[in-house]
């Protein structure tokens, strides 16, 4: 393993990587050496991501796709294997998060959230697992929150499909590490600087208010602790990691 660039050998497959963390993650995968799909809906900006690694001198490839669907998430994993060979690491990271109290009923958010954030996992642990399984060897990192540990108000559904994240997570060690030589990592971000925070007018004056003069995490923060993940030596599960800020109150 070169020491400047530890993943030279190995490929990962990105999701959500169109903005945020996952677009951090996937370039500081590629910084590491890994060959990189990325995938979202957003193909402009895939493709300029690719553009970007590439300029950097790594490898990278990039498919669209609607994580809520199965048959888009089949052909993005299938041309991902086809164009890297083999899926090492997955990072589950596409997400939405709405924000809103239980009583207005969202329920078109609350359904869409799940979509993405529990299904988009499940659909694409269910295209990627059988390769894994096949070879005995990968690293499947799940994009969670502080909010799968503790809901905060507004944020009830959201927090569901965070903690259905982690549960997940926590048994895909149980059925996958021992018996198959899978790695399962949880992410848990707090307070990150994206669009993601962003994504509701309604919510934006909250937040700038709650966290005026306080310091946020930035993607790459995050894409650090998913480097030092997948970076760990194969004996070794980092199973679970929660990243906040240090201003973080909750
Ligand atoms: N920001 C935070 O404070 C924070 C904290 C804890 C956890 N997280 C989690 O971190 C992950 C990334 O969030 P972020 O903060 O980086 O948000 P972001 O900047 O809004 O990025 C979200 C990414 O997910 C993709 N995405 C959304 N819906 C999709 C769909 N239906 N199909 C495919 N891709 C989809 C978006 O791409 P397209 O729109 O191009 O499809 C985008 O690339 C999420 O799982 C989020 O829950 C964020």
């Amino acid at each position: 393993m070169s020491e400047e660039r530890p993943l030279t050998s190995r490929t990962a497959l990105v999701t959500g990587a169109s903005a945020g963390i996952g677009r951090e993650t996937a370039r500081t995968l590629a910084r590491a050496g890994a060959a990189v799909a990325v995938t979202a809906r957003r193909a402009d900006r895939l493709h300029a991501l690719v553009a970007e690694i590439e300029a950097e001198g790594g490898r990278a490839c990039a498919f669209e796709g609607d994580a809520a669907s199965l048959e888009d998430v089949r052909r993005v994993v299938g041309a991902a294997l086809e164009a890297l060979g083999r899926i090492d690491i997955l990072v589950n990271n596409a997400g939405i998060m709405k924000i809103a109290p239980i009583t207005s009923n969202a329920v078109d958010d609350w359904t869409r959230m799940v979509d993405v954030n529990v299904k988009g996992v499940l659909h694409f642990l269910s295209a990627t697992l059988p390769h894994m399984t096949d070879r005995g060897s990968g690293h499947i990192v799940n994009v969670g929150s502080v909010a799968g540990r503790r809901p905060f108000p507004g944020a009830t559904v959201y927090a569901a499909t965070k903690f259905a994240c982690r549960a997940i997570s926590w048994g895909l060690h149980l059925e996958l590490g021992n018996a198959h030589g899978i790695r399962v990592t949880d992410i848990q971000p707090g307070y990150v600087e994206t669009e993601l925070l962003h994504d509701q007018p309604e919510t934006n004056a909250a937040w700038d208010e709650a966290w005026k003069g306080r310091r946020t995490l930035r993607a790459e923060d995050v894409a650090r602790a998913i480097e030092f993940a997948v970076k760990s030596p194969d004996h070794v599960s980092v199973s679970e990691l929660l990243v906040r800020p240090t201003d973080q109150p909750t």
